[in-house]
């Protein structure tokens, strides 16, 4: 996948500011030629950005989205009544996940609530070794770094968290209700919206620490959509008003509240609220864990965030594995 380069990157910051900005302007600004400005532009609609072109007023960007701005970010942030948030922004890096998980390698110094997002991923990750599409600019792509003292086993529900942590803050921005699709999927009207990617390190009873990987779909280009291999949707269909900063700082704010309460009170005041958000309830489903499978209706998940499934009159909770509709 191509990721832009300065001029790029540049020519992008000014055309997120927002109307039109005359090649000339462009050119003049990276002390580079109209024609060389011209071909960048090219560059940049291939790797999927709407940018348009009006004679006599120059290039626009057509994006419903905007671009990462840590100021931004922590003035939505601190309009929630929280503090500084601790944001980094990276116009493209390989992962959000991987970077955070090789700061934990390298025992870099590393804050609970550190949290990393890019416009551009080049090898995006998903669940089971899966590619993550992460083209630039076009959704979000969040990580966020937590410490837990209890041991590996207290962490396992904490997907069931985080997904309810993204079902409140698109909820609280866009008025919009997401289901839930176990472990941790979000969609809507059975389309994938977002996944989320936790990856554990640590003992299991001692301290340990996660990454919790979150990509949500905002403006996906067309173009990318033959590469998914699933019903997808994104946020862009269902709402006029997406603000990628906004969303960057209500999700933090979110996800820290769940976090909490998770550390507090693990799923005990969670579970009933995901099952009345589950996107399968009721529904004839398989449970894959790759050895085995076993199909049943789908029941919610028990207060330890194990799915439920009905086989034969009997209720069994399975704690690994994928769900998918039969
Ligand atoms: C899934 O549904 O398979 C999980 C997708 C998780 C994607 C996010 S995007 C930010 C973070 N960085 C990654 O490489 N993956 C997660």
């Amino acid at each position: 996948m191509k990721a832009p380069d300065g001029n790029k990157l540049a020519i992008l910051n000014a055309l997120n500011q927002g109307g039109f900005v005359s090649g000339q302007a462009l050119g003049e600004k990276l002390g580079i030629s109209r024609a060389a400005v011209s071909k960048h532009i090219k560059t940049l609609q291939e790797m999927g950005l709407d940018i348009f072109k009006v004679t006599g007023k120059g290039y626009c960007l057509n994006s419903q989205v905007g671009l990462l701005n840590k100021t931004q970010i922590d003035q939505h942030y601190k309009a929630l009544g929280a503090n500084t948030a601790d944001v980094e922004v990276h116009p493209i890096i390989d992962s959000t996940n991987s970077e955070l998980i090789r700061r934990i390698q390298a025992k870099t110094a590393l804050e609970s609530g550190t949290v990393i997002v890019a416009e551009m991923q080049q090898a995006g990750r998903g669940r089971r070794g899966r590619v993550w599409q992460s083209p630039f600019g076009a959704n979000l792509y969040y990580s966020y770094f937590w410490r837990l003292d209890d041991g590996l086993q207290a962490a396992m529900g904490v997907s069931i968290a985080v997904g309810l942590a993204v079902y409140d803050a698109i909820k609280a921005l866009y008025q919009i209700d997401v289901e839930l699709k176990w472990p941790n999927d979000i969609y809507i009207n059975k389309q994938k919206l977002a996944g989320v990617l936790v990856e554990l390190d640590g003992q299991p009873q001692g301290p340990c620490q996660l990454v919790i990987g979150i990509g949500i779909n905002l403006q996906m280009p067309e173009s990318f959509s033959q590469h998914i291999d699933q019903a997808w949707t994104d946020l862009n269909q269902h709402t006029q008003k997406l603000d990628k900063n906004e969303l960057v700082a209500s999700l933090t704010y979110h996800l820290e509240q769940r976090l909490v309460q998770y550390r507090q009170t693990g799923l005990q005041d969670m579970y009933e609220q995901w099952n009345s958000l589950n996107a399968f309830a009721g529904d004839y489903v398989e449970l894959n864990t790759g050895h085995r499978s076993w199909r049943g209706i789908c029941e919610g998940i028990d207060p330890q965030g194990g799915i439920r499934i009905r086989q034969d009159g009997e209720v069994k909770s399975y704690y690994g594995g994928e769900v998918s509709l039969r």
